[in-house]
Order: C-alpha cells, then structure tokens, then sequence
C-alpha cells in the first residue's frame, strides 16, 4: 500500500554497507571488537567508513520521521489519496483443503489436459503463506471452531458458532461491515446453515442447532438482519415439519420469517437465472438451491440444469453486491466457500475431491476476473480452516512395495462420486431385487461409476454382504487404484495455504500465522468495529431466550456442550465414529495393509 512506499523507496542504499569488511560488520552485530581492527592503526579509511555509516544511520532515522509524519497526516487526513477509501474485501474459504489436496489436483489437471509438468493451478500462482490451524479445545480443530477464528479473530472449542469458550458470543467481521454500511454476502455449496457459513452471521454454542442458526441468519436475533445475500443449500432447514423435505424439529416457517424481514426467496436453477448475473435482483436475497448439500461437482455437472455451480452463484453475487454499493462511500464483504472439499475428505473420496477444488479454483479465477475489472479497490483473501483426511499422493503401505507411483489417471475414469453412487445403491436395494440382478447392478457401479474394469469378485462380493459401507467401498477401490492415501476419516492438524489476489494488500498474511491473524487481517482492511458489536451482542443477549421444539425456553444461543465433550453434529458422517475403519479392513483382498 502507499504508505509503506516512502520507506523502502528512500531507504539508504545498500552499497554503503557493502563497503565494510565482513569482520566489521560481525563486530557490528555483535558488539564485540574484531581481532583484526583492534591491532591495526587507526586509518583514515576507518574513519570514513564510520562517517558512512553514521550519515547511513542518521539518513534512515529521518526518513523513518517522514515515513512516521506522513502516515500521521494520512491517519487523520481529509489529503489522504484514496478519495473515498472504498473498499470490497471477498473472503474465500476452501473447507478441508490441505497443502496435499493442491499437489492431487494440480496432476489430475495436467493429466486429463495433457498438460505440462510446469501448468498450475490459478491457486499456485497466489500462494502468499500458510495459517496454523488449532482450536482452543483441540490440536485438531473443527469447522466451526476453524471459522470462528476467522469470523471473530478468537480461538474457540470445536463446534462452537461465534461463541467464546465461556459462551460468550463475539461479534463477527460480517456484522461489524453491516453495521459500518458495507453490504455483506454469504456463498456456500453446502447448508447455508453449516458451520463455516454460520460463523459469520450467527451465534450458537453447539453447531448441530442449524434450526436455530437458520432463523438467527435471516435476522431473528438480537442484531436483526445483517446478510445481504445467501446462496447455497440447507433449504429442509427453513421449511416448517409439516412440509415435505422438512429436517426441522419445529414447525416455524423461515422461509416466510425471512420474506418478513424483507428477503426476495429464490430455490431454483431458472430463478436463479432470472437473475441475469445479478443485474437483475433485489437485496436482501436468499437463495437455496438444495436441501441439504448441493451436489459433488463431479456430480452436480450432469445436473447442471438444477443446481448453479459455486462460480456462477460467486458470479452474480459480485456482481449483485458490485451494483448494490455504486453510490455508496463503501463496498462489500463477501464470503465464499468451496465447502466440500472437506466432505470428499471425510469419505477419502479422491475423484470426488479433484473436482471440487477445480470448481473452487475456478471460483477463485472468477473473484480475480472481478478485482481486475472493478474500479472500486479491493482484495481476495483465501484460505482452508483445516486439512481433512490426512491426504497424501502416495500409498505404500507394504514393505516390500517397491514403486513411488500415484496414478491420475485412475481418478479421470470415475465418473461419480461414492456418495452419489452409495444413494443410487441404497434407492435400487429399497426396491427389493432379486440377488442375481443385484449383483449385475453392482458389478455394473463399479464399471460405469468408478470406470475400474479391472475389479475382483471379492469386491463385489463385500458390496453384496456389506451394502451399508458401499460408500466407503467405493472411495477406497478408486483410492487403492490411484494410490491415494489417507489417515483419517476426520480432520488433520496440518497447516493450510493462504492465498490473496494482491500480496501487498494482504501483507500481514505473508508467511506463516495463526488462524486468528486471518481474522484480524478481515477487520483491519475494512477498518471496522467489532467490539462494539460483541458489546451489542451481550447487551442486548443477556436474558434473551428462544422456545425450543419441546416448547421449553432456552438460550438464544442454545445449550452449552458439556465440558470436555466432543461435539460434532455431523449427521451427515454416520460413520465418523470410526466405527467403519474397524470392519473395513477385515477384507480378503490379500492385503495385510500394516493391521
Ligand atoms: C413439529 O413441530 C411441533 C412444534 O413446533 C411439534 O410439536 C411436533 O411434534 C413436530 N412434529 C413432528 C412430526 O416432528
Ligand atoms: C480409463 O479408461 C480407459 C478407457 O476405457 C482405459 O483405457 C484406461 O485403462 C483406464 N484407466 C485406468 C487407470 O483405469
Ligand atoms: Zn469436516
């Protein structure tokens, strides 16, 4: 930024310093005489080296006071040069993604475009440092204790939603921008109610309440509404129980609190269209595309009809947010998620996962398209809250083996994911075939759906018997036939990249940081208060309660975990308990795998 410039363009040059010995300098660094100048005779060289080096010296101090006094006069200037100080911030979080999952896609790439060693990712090209991940309860953080550092620039316990460890809640950078008049937008491909998402508009204590963060997020809570616009899925949480494709526990109906609160409700891809890439609609916006997850990319491209892809909602939401703040002396904040990085990690599902960092880097390419065309500034910062599944390109798990291999190509035949392929699996089992078709429909998934030809009877012999852990059946035949490792069905400690559009802008950001500083980097390039929202938040909290399903007034933030316990309301991992690796490994392919 401007305001560093005159200290590095009008630092003293560095030749005066290569005009000392070395043995000078060292005595310089470390105080202590060299054994060289302390027997010789003082010349006049010497001394004209030290007349150097304290004109060198005293040549810094002044501009070092220039720099000090012009900064001073920008602080508290109406001279400053940025006339209005306009700014738009978008804020991309790759949910899951590891350093690792970079190398997997980067070869999927070039594999399937028969591209160079040298072709990267647009990701590569904007690597600026990388975030130390932990949370307040765990080594291995979760989503929502992953994203609250970003939204709040505090650690927190895992499964905690903009909530302090003494359950508290903190205010949030998204709340603080509303408040100071930037206009404000949330992104997803999964439930807009999901943990990432729901850090930046909601406080609850348990992340599993995604009834309660759906109301909070349309504006039932003590700041009222603070989101301009919400794309994604999780639509079952807005819908009354009495209606079909409801998951509430309650019958409140959100989608109409939420067109009380002055929302435009949109739930279709031909709505969606209708919004002519944003030049077309109305703020506050709320579109939910999916019940719950929008599809894999690998998947959601043959249903391209039904749901938008993450750039085309990341599109329209820029270019929404862009003309919403034309005349406005600020801009936007602007949040947007490739969130299920993560799950293709959780089911250690590599075709499923190079997919949806693609579709995340094209993401990112359309936020770079937008700052470049834009005449308001602004910067894209992104990053991961954490790794998932202990990825690695490589899988040597005998002693013997011999090849360091990883094979993309085995990744460019799948055709679905494991999760959409496990569905279409559990829909023709609910349909009661006999076990001879049973079997030709298996052995044609593996052919057709994963594209391996070369598969065993004992593998569909494990698929017949164990129908419940296809899924993950699926995912490791694709993993093994890669050579794709993984180590976890959950969450690693790993440190995640940091990515910007312009490494000048996000110059805190270079190197490597505590999750936290990212949050701080959100509130300091908006220059926003979020102290006194936190305030706001506990002032106008304290007492405040909500009625649950069972008609009992609780918190509005929820019930508190109790201390210690792992919570982790993810419904949608039924077998995270670990409970599936036990039996997984009792096949009989032959592989003594280490166990
Ligand atoms: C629907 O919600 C109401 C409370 O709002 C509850 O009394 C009722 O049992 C719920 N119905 C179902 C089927 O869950
Ligand atoms: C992918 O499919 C092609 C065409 O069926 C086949 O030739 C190739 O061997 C397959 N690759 C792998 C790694 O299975
Ligand atoms: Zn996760």
């Amino acid at each position: 930024m401007a305001r560093d410039e005159p200290l590095l363009s009008n630092r003293p040059s560095s030749e005066t310093s290569n005009d000392r010995d070395l043995a000078e300098e060292d005595a310089l660094l470390t105080g202590q005489p060299t054994q060289r100048n302390s027997n010789s005779p003082r010349t006049w060289k010497f001394w004209r080296e030290v007349g150097l080096f304290v004109w060198a010296l005293m040549a810094t101090a002044f501009v070092v006071i220039l720099a000090v006094l012009y900064q001073k006069s920008q602080d508290s200037g109406p001279s400053s040069p940025e006339p209005t100080g306009k700014r738009n911030l978008i804020f991309m979080v790759s949910d899951g993604m590891g350093p690792t999952s970079l190398s997997l896609t980067r070869s999927f790439m070039q594999f399937q475009n028969g591209a160079p060693w040298s072709e990267q990712l647009v990701l590569d090209q904007h690597l600026i440092g990388q975030s130390r991940t932990r949370s307040s309860s765990s080594l291995i953080t979760d989503s929502a204790a992953g994203a609250t550092a970003f939204s709040c620039a505090q650690k927190t316990y895992n499964s905690a939603i903009s909530v302090l460890p003494n359950h508290e809640p903190c205010g949030t950078v998204l709340e603080a921008a509303k408040k100071a008049g930037y206009m404000t937008g949330l992104v997803v491909t999964t439930r807009i109610t999901d943990a990432t998402p729901a850090c930046f508009a909601a406080h609850v204590n348990q992340r599993a309440e995604e009834d309660r963060i759906a109301e909070q997020m349309v504006g039932d809570y003590p700041l009222g509404r603070v989101v301009d616009l919400m794309f994604g899925g999780g639509r079952c949480h807005f819908l009354p129980n009495s209606t079909d494709n409801s998951c509430r526990a309650d019958n409140k109906d959100i989608v109409g609190l939420a067109k009380k609160n002055g929302f435009d409700y949109i739930s279709t891809r031909k709505e969606f269209d209708k919004l002519k890439g944003g030049a077309a609609l109305n703020l506050p916006l709320l579109g939910l595309f999916a019940e719950t997850d929008v599809p894999y990319e690998i998947d959601r491209r043959n249903d391209d009809d039904v749901y938008p892809s993450l750039h085309e909602m990341a599109e329209v939401a820029l270019q929404a947010l862009s003309e919403a703040t034309r005349g406005s002396e600020k801009g936007f904040f602007l949040m947007v998620e490739g969130s299920r990085i993560d799950h293709a990690g959780h089911h250690n599902d590599p075709a499923a996962q190079v997919h949806e960092v693609l579709a995340y880097d094209k993401a990112f390419t359309s936020v770079l398209d937008f700052l470049e065309n834009d005449e308001t500034e602004g910067v894209l910062v992104g990053t991961s809250d954490h790794e998932t599944g202990g990825l690695s390109t490589a899988r040597q798990l005998h002693a013997t083996y011999p090849d360091y291999v990883w094979y993309p190509g085995a990744l460019s035949n799948v055709s679905h994911s494991a999760e959409h392929l496990d569905y279409e699996y559990k829909k023709y089992l609910a349909s009661n075939p006999s076990s001879a078709d049973k079997e030709s429909f298996v052995r044609d998934i593996i052919s057709s759906g994963l594209g391996i030809k070369d598969f065993s009877d004992d593998e569909v012999s494990k698929l017949l018997k164990e129908p419940n852990t296809a899924l993950y059946q699926y995912a490791d035949m694709v993993s093994r036939r890669s050579q794709t490792g993984w180590s976890s069905h959950g969450h690693s400690a790993a440190d995640v990249n940091i990515y910007s559009s312009d490494p000048k802008a996000a110059l805190a950001l270079v190197g490597n940081h505590e999750n936290t500083e990212v949050g701080d980097f959100l509130r300091d390039y908006l220059g926003v208060d979020v102290e006194s929202v936190t305030k706001e938040l506990r002032e106008k909290g304290t007492g405040l309660t909500v009625t649950d399903a069972e008609g009992n007034q609780v918190s509005w933030m929820g019930e508190v975990p109790e201390d210690g316990q792992r919570l982790d309301g993810q419904d949608h991992l039924p077998n995270y308990e670990g409970d599936f690796r036990k039996r997984h490994w009792n096949h009989g392919r032959g592989c003594d795998c280490g166990m």
